[in-house]
């Protein structure tokens, strides 16, 4: 009986999936300015020099996370020697499993117990990158919330001087937040910080007819022909 229900209107959707929170549209509307200044940011590292760091700043719904992680499909699993990484802070990821799983996905198997100095696993992470001679791309979407974890200066400022700390390393950082004035200041040094207050990404929220387009192929995507 109750399986009757569940089954029952299975004629009106063709794609439910496409209503799921963590659903990736296949076309990326309104974004286009976004997903181009980030991968000019990449370009530095594809072409042998430093990828430089972005702050993609806006207010929730505003396409952050789905344009970065386009961003990643499209580079895919290390196409022109990019390794990208996301890592989403809402499930409340904390130093050690952030580390490691860089560390798993650049050097291939787990790093061995938890009693290891974070230090140690960045400098294992540092030499698999100058050996296999891959850039490093990590996403830390959510930034805000990593940052009440007291993280900043154990995992984010590690990462972004990646490339000044371990010599012909290349690392970019790609960080979204959706608070509009994160206390940058707290991440290393004062004047690094303000660096970064110039690579910030403006992402401003939709118009109500860019919800609208974007809600329109969502649903002719979703749901069978009437
Ligand atoms: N440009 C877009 N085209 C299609 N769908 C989008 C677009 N931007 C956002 N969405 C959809 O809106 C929802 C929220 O977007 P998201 O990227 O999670 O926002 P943010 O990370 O800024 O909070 C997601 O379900 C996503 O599929
Ligand atoms: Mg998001």
């Amino acid at each position: 009986m109750a399986l009757h229900f569940l089954l029952s209107d299975q004629t009106l959707f063709t794609n439910p999936e496409l209503f799921e929170l963590d659903y990736m549209p296949d076309q990326l509307l309104f974004r286009e300015s976004q997903l181009a200044e980030l991968a000019f940011r990449i370009r530095y590292g594809v072409e042998g020099m430093h990828p430089a760091h972005a702050i993609c700043r806006g207010p929730p719904g505003s396409g952050k996370t789905t344009t970065v992680k386009h961003l990643f499909r499209e580079i895919g699993g290390g196409t022109d020697g990019i390794v990208p990484i996301y890592l989403n802070f809402q499930t409340g990821l904390k130093n050690y499993a952030i580390c490691s799983k860089i560390f798993t996905r650049i050097i291939g198997h787990d790093p061995p117990g938890s009693g290891i100095p974070l230090r140690r696993l960045m400098d294992a992470i540092a030499e698999a990158l100058l050996d296999r001679n891959v850039v490093l791309l990590v996403c830390l979407d959510d930034l805000q919330c990593l940052i009440q974890h007291d993280a900043e200066n154990e995992v984010i400022y590690p990462l972004i001087r990646m490339s000044l700390d371990y010599p012909g390393c290349r690392a970019g950082v790609i960080m979204t937040t959706g608070e509009m004035r994160p206390d940058l200041s707290r991440i290393g040094d004062l004047s690094f910080s303000s660096t970064l207050c110039g690579e910030e990404i403006p992402f401003s929220p939709y118009t109500a007819e860019e919800i609208q387009e974007i809600l329109r192929l969502r649903v002719r995507g979703a749901f069978s022909p009437a």
